[in-house]
């Protein structure tokens, strides 16, 4: 594709937390590889990024830590911009969208789309806290759940049954902000119509269907299928980008309309810094721009249809080209969650580590297509094994026999061998591969490609064995110096977009200048010549023992051990919002037919109607429950789980069912009749 410049965005942290591996890993380590790649390609690209600092979640932290949210933004924005400075994410800018110039770009956004009659209004009824004069989002009341009458239910979802219900069906409501009652108001709210984008967004998403991942074509196209509806836009919330006209009425955009406009505002922040301020305009409205958004997957369905929709309603503003969504990163087999200790935050782990073998390790896990892992183990072997005993051992080797029978200047090389000009001519096959890798967005591949070069490095040294050509046949070892020296130029260039730090100690042990430029062409064209004399050597990589590894997992382990009570249960999982629950098609069907699956204890096999079709599904109750007992009776399943085979039998489906390892399973059922279909939330 020919394209003029690069807009690359990653998904604009939340600032109510500390930056972990798992997003590093997701959103922006694969977008700082592709950027810095590109720039040594040599392609105007720049790299956008910021806080996203407003939004029902960061009230949340400030309420639990009992602080204002600014305090809560200012603490976490410092904090992750640091710590992403430290590990070398090149942002050009790193924004945060408490900024005038963000609130002005969304609030003229909203009035764009009001003005062209885009938006409609509509009238909810929501709960209101008479005492504090708002509007109370599902997060600050709590109440007794109209399901299992537990008394510490919040608005939108119970702890205890999971049920999910309207906030105005909550009994004995309270307000969490004032302990006032709160009475039900009608609530207006704004609705961007995606639904009617619906066609266009079809065709843009299949004119991307021979390019985008697997997992982002799937997962857009499922929410294609299921059609996509109105969403609201407004909050009623005293915290974020106040709705033009209604500034009085303590209402604000929805976060994720406003936060993907943050990668816009970033921009113009950053164009304004540069003494440009309509700069941002050729990078957002340039016909020959190419847009990228990293994200993780949890932010597909905002990248891929919500902020095209509005781009398309904006009109004159580029859609993005590809979204190279990944997959979930998890710790040592769990999800990381804070809470449990099940974490390890960035900025502490750069106290006690350089950033590139994290780096390196982070790429070869990289949760491309599917979730993978960080284990410590894991970390210890890709640092000691492949760090330091390939990539660190070459250099050091060749620079070490340069500085004992050279005194540390290249040697002229005379006639080159046709293995010496075989191995030189290797490093355009390194930068050809490694470049179409990153083209790709498979940046594993292209870590081991970039490696691939160490390794033959190593060998080639090893093969032309310099020790022995120093006495014998002082020429051939002179070529062998000179190829070697050749190999850490090269090297230096290619691992840059993976291990930043090391490929600029590379740099200053070459002892390069302006002569060299740092681009991915270079090694091809320019050879370091005869005569330079090279800088300083650099440790590169400090291995690391078992003992310092074995404590860091000892550290993890700790606060579930400490953890006894309520033992029973598996802790609460992390917070999900509600586009996550969305993703659920929960819906009531009534059981038509039902047996026994043959030769399994715990297996029934069950028909179901669920108003629009009927479903086969299999599910281990047969413990509690005489299959015959089961006809007739309504339940909820979840409709849109994948179909999965149990016992060879197809289950297009799953029961909700409550369990634990004593009583149960107990099937969900209604509490009364209601028709087949129905939606339950
Ligand atoms: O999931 C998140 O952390 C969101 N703050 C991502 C926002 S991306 C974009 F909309 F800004
Ligand atoms: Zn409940």
């Amino acid at each position: 594709m020919d394209y003029k410049r690069l807009l690359v965005t990653s998904a604009l942290p939340y600032a109510n937390g500390a930056i972990h591996f798992g997003h590093l890993a997701g959103a922006y380590l694969p977008a700082d590889m592709y950027v810095r790649y590109q720039r040594l390609r040599g392609t105007d690209v720049i790299y956008i990024c910021g806080s996203d600092e407003h939004g029902v979640s960061i009230l949340i932290s400030s309420q639990k830590e009992g602080v204002a949210p600014q305090e809560i933004i200012d603490r976490y924005h410092g904090q992750n911009k640091r710590a992403f400075d430290r590990v070398g994410i090149s942002f050009d800018n790193y924004s945060r969208t408490s900024l005038p110039v963000h609130h002005e770009t969304a609030r003229e956004w909203f009035e764009d789309f009001k003005n062209k009659g885009i938006l409609t209004q509509s009238t909810e009824k929501q709960l209101f806290d008479p005492e504090a004069g708002m509007f109370l989002p599902d997060r600050f009341v709590i109440g007794t759940c109209p399901h299992c009458g537990y008394d510490r239910a919040y608005g939108d979802q119970c702890e205890n049954c999971s049920k999910y219900y309207d906030q105005t069906e909550l009994l004995n409501p309270k307000s969490l902000l004032s302990e006032a009652k709160p009475v039900v108001k009608d609530a207006q709210h704004w609705h961007f119509p995606l639904g009617e984008f619906q066609k266009k967004l079809e065709e843009y998403v299949e004119s991307h269907a021979g390019d985008w991942k697997d997992n982002v074509l799937q997962q857009v196209r499922s929410w294609l299928k299921t059609g996509l509806t109105d969403r609201p836009i407004s909050r009623d919330l005293n915290w974020g980008v106040k709705v033009p006209g209604e500034e009085d009425l303590g209402k604000v955009l929805y976060v994720w309309f406003e936060a993907v406009l943050g990668y816009i505002s970033s921009t113009k922040e950053w164009a304004a810094e540069k003494g440009e301020p309509e700069l941002w305009k050729d990078y957002w409205c340039g016909e020959d721009t190419r847009y990228l958004a990293f994200i993780g997957k949890d932010n597909i369905v905002f990248h891929c249809l919500m902020f095209p929709a509005m781009l398309m309603g904006k009109g004159g503003y580029v859609l993005p080209d590809n979204v190279p969504a990944n997959e979930f990163l998890n710790l040592e087999g769990k999800k990381f969650s804070k809470s449990q200790g099940w974490s390890i935050e960035l900025d502490e782990f750069l106290d006690s580590y350089p950033a590139d073998p994290l780096r390196y390790t982070l790429a070869m896990n990289m949760p491309e297509t599917r979730d993978s892992d960080f284990y410590w183990k894991d970390f210890q072997a890709r640092n000691n094994n492949e760090l330091a005993d390939i990539l660190g051992n070459f250099v050091n080797r060749a620079a070490h026999f340069l500085e004992k029978h050279f005194d540390g200047i290249v040697p002229e090389p005379g006639e080159l061998s046709d293995d010496d000009r075989a191995f030189l001519n290797g490093f355009n096959t390194t930068a050809a591969e490694v470049a179409d890798f990153y083209e790709r967005f498979r940046f594993r591949d292209a870590v081991v490609a970039t490696m691939n070069l160490a390794r033959a490095a190593n060998k080639y040294f090893n093969d032309r064995e310099p020790w022995k050509t120093v006495k014998a046949d002082p020429q051939v070892c002179a070529s062998t110096l000179f190829c070697s020296i050749q190999a850490i130029y090269a090297l230096s260039i290619f691992i840059e977009p993976v291990l930043p730090f090391t490929a600029d100690k590379l740099r200053k042990q070459l002892n390069l200048g302006n002569e060299h430029p740092l681009t991915w062409d270079a090694p091809a064209v320019h050879r370091i010549p005869a005569g330079h004399k090279l800088g300083e050597k650099a440790l590169l990589f400090e291995k690391i023992e078992d003992k310092i590894i074995e404590a860091e997992m000892a550290k993890l382990q700790q606060p579930e051990e400490s953890s006894t009570a309520e033992a029973s249960y598996p802790p609460l999982k992390d917070e999900i919002t509600i586009d996550d629950v969305m993703k659920l098609d929960l819906r009531i069907g009534t059981v038509i037919e039902a047996e026994n699956v043959p030769k399994s204890k715990k297996l029934i096999k069950l028909i179901v109607d669920i108003g629009s079709e009927t479903r086969q599904i299999v599910s281990g109750i047969a413990s509690a429950y005489e299959a015959a007992d089961l006809v007739g009776k309504q339940i909820a399943i979840v409709a849109n789980l994948k179909a999965a085979k149990l016992f060879g039998i197809e289950s297009q489906g799953m029961l909700l069912a409550a369990s634990n390892e004593e009583e149960g399973p107990m099937i969900m059922i209604p509490q009364g009749a209601i028709s087949n279909g129905a939606i339950v939330k």
